[in-house]
């Protein structure tokens, strides 16, 4: 039998989505090819686990905005977090890396949504759901939680 397309592109996935704790010139080097995420629906928000850190003040994200933010990850790096306030008590939170091929996700798009540049992937800010593949899978979630006018993201492992 042969070697299919199963094998390499989920090593491929793996070795792309840890280069966005690494460099970004890696993240070129993820070509394209199709996710391996077979879960369309949106995941749902976390329990608060391990530590929280304050990311941004509430009042500098307007509902309905979108932004990324600078958070340490549980590795010690610090990585980019996607933020998205649908009303003025709620703020969601989601990894910034694709699940198609592991780039990075930013908030700065045309559209009213989640960007991936390198396969022009687009999510919903409100659930971090598909609206446009290649990705399949929707962003990973975070807890999150506001408390005297701050934002804080609870960061795992994902
Ligand atoms: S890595 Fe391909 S669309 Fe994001």
């Amino acid at each position: 039998m042969f070697m299919t397309d199963n094998v390499f592109p989920a090593r491929r996935t793996f070795m792309c989505a840890s280069a966005v704790l690494g460099s970004a010139a890696l993240l070129t080097a993820c070509g394209d090819g199709h996710s391996e995420a077979d879960t369309p629906e949106a995941s749902s928000v976390p329990k608060p686990t391990g530590q929280s850190q304050v990311v941004m003040k509430l009042a500098d994200l307007e509902v309905g905005a979108r932004t990324s933010v600078q958070a340490k990850h549980p590795s010690g790096k610090e990585i980019p977090v996607l933020l998205f306030r649908p009303d003025e008590k709620t703020v969601l939170a989601f990894s910034s890396v694709c699940t198609h091929q592991g780039c990075v996700v930013t908030a700065e798009s045309s559209q009213d949504d989640f960007f991936c540049a390198c396969h022009g992937s687009r999510f919903k800010p409100a659930d971090g759901t598909v609206l446009e593949g290649p990705a399949i899978a929707p962003l990973v979630r975070y807890a999150t939680e506001i408390k005297n006018d701050q934002i804080s993201v609870y960061v795992t492992e994902s």
